[in-house]
């Protein structure tokens, strides 16, 4: 791999196609703003540094840049939009004196890969040529500048469609916009551009024909379609998405990912896998979410942001965001765990069980109808079915602590800050206002009465109601 290479990656046009207040280059594909996938290709390839070209909506993409890639990416910004090759020249003078490869990538490519960038590289320093290009064979040229090429059968000049003649526009060879170029020679080459063109803009694409009137011949590598295709509207990035998803689906699948349904997913870019996992049909699996092996994912899961440890079962329909689920956990089908909830080896969360800032322990289960918010439950606890935390007072939120080995009866309300200690019993349909001690029974409910040939009366009563209805 060559070492001196540096990008230019140019992102400051305005999207107007996407018809959005977010910048163009800030639409997610696959969890990750389009400008971010470029970049991480030039990355990949070895560019170091790497300069964003950054002009409409710079406020929102500079910030959003200097998060992502702390080292190694910086941004220039182009104030005024006067075309490719001024956005070029932009970039450039941000890398000062800088000698060696310059790669040059637009923004709204989010498809283009590592691998063809280091084979574009390669081609320019084998051919000792000042410049090197993509081109792309398409169908459908309509829109791309058109490759028009010499007698000697390489590329002679670029010529933009609208100033482009009849014939010239039949030429199915297209220019995909990615460049590698001998950072002195652009430095002379940029300074020579002019707005001669039918945009009156300074066109990156006149570089070929400088390269050619200095003498030099331009390399060029075909590369397809898919990779070289450009975000314009919300068509086109809905494309782009789904090409990028089921390369990242591909990539898990490479990695020992079991699919059962691998159209239907919706899977980030950054979520990790361990081997043997299988996902179900529709599920839907974002940001910084990892699944460790074995773990099992039902059909319409979601989760965001969730870890999930070594041979965990997830039933279908469960949303996860923000949680940490241990090892050989079962959770689901309908689940929520909300931001906090975390579940300790083997623990058990059923249907419609609802947890949010709240641990449940090591093999503890709430396997049916609970609310457990704010609450901290120790090892081998039971929840009963309808157990709920009452940690809030219309003001402050309050804690729910719940200890080891604790039987909580179904239907129980626990209204905090309440604390039941280790080994104690909850009874069914129970309000608990006051601490459990240690192993004590707590009951909090009315005694129930049992009143002996009452029901006999109730049903003269009802006869006679009925018999004086209209
Ligand atoms: C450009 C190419 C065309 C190619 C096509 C591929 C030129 C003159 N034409 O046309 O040959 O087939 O891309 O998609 O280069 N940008 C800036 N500053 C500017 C202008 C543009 O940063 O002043 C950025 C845009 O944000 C975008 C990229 O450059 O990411 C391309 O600009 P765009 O206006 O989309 O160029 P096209 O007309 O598509
Ligand atoms: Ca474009």
């Amino acid at each position: 791999m060559e070492r001196n290479v540096a990008a230019l990656v140019l992102a400051a046009g305005k999207g107007t196609r996407m018809k959005s207040a977010l910048p163009k280059v800030l639409h997610p594909a696959c969890g990750k703003p389009l400008v971010a996938w470029p970049v991480e290709a030039a990355l990949a390839a070895g560019a170091d540094p790497v300069v964003v070209v950054v002009g409409h909506g710079a406020d929102a993409v500079r910030p959003l840049l200097a998060q992502r890639f702390p080292a190694s990416v910086r941004t220039a910004v182009q104030q005024q939009q006067l075309g490719t090759g001024h956005a070029a020249r932009v970039g450039l003078e941000a890398l000062g004196e800088w000698s060696g490869s310059v790669l040059i990538v637009y923004g709204d490519c989010p498809l283009l890969t590592a691998e063809s960038l280091t084979s574009l590289l390669e081609l320019r320093a084998r051919t000792a040529a000042p410049l090197a290009l993509w081109t792309t064979r398409l169908d459908e040229p309509r829109g791309y500048g058109r490759v028009l090429r010499g007698d000697d059968g390489l590329p002679e000049r670029i010529v933009e469609e609208r100033d482009a003649t009849a014939e010239q526009r039949r030429v199915t060879e297209t220019n995909p916009g990615v460049y590698a170029a001998d950072a002195a020679w652009l430095r002379s080459a940029l300074a020579r551009l002019e707005p001669k063109n039918a945009q009156a803009e300074l066109y990156l694409t006149d570089l070929v024909a400088l390269a050619r009137a200095d003498g030099r011949s331009v390399p060029a590598l075909e590369v397809g379609a898919l990779e070289t295709m450009g975000v314009n509207d919300r068509a086109q990035l809905g494309e782009a998405a789904a090409a990028l998803q089921a390369r990242v689906v591909r990539r898990a699948q490479l990695d020992g990912v079991t699919f059962l349904s691998p159209a239907t997913v919706a899977v980030d870019a950054q979520v990790r896998f361990g081997i043997d996992v299988t996902v179900g049909a529709h599920a839907v699996l974002t940001g910084a979410t990892a699944l460790e092996s074995e773990v099992h994912i039902g059909a319409g899961c979601v989760l965001h942001d969730t870890t999930v440890a070594t041979g965990t079962v997830v039933h279908p329909y469960s949303v996860c965001d923000g949680a940490r689920i241990g090892k050989g956990c079962v959770v689901g089908p309908f689940a929520r765990l909300r931001p906090g909830a975390v579940l300790e080896e083997g623990a058990h969360v059923g249907n419609f069980v609802e947890m949010k800032k709240a641990r449940l322990g090591r093999g503890s289960k709430a396997n049916h109808l609970a609310y457990l918010g704010d609450a901290d439950i120790g090892a081998k606890a039971n929840i009963g079915a309808g157990t709920i935390t009452c940690n809030y007072d219309g003001i402050g939120k309050h804690r729910t602590v719940i200890g080891d080995e604790v039987f909580v009866g179904s239907n129980a309300t626990l209204v905090a800050p309440v604390a039941i200690a280790r080994g104690a019993y909850v009874a069914a349909g129970s309000t608990i206002t006051a601490d459990v001690p240690e192993d004590a029974l707590a009951i909090g409910r009315g005694r129930q009465q049992n009143k002996a040939g009452y029901a006999a009366g109730i049903r003269a009563k009802n006869a006679e109601r009925a018999q004086k209805k209209p």
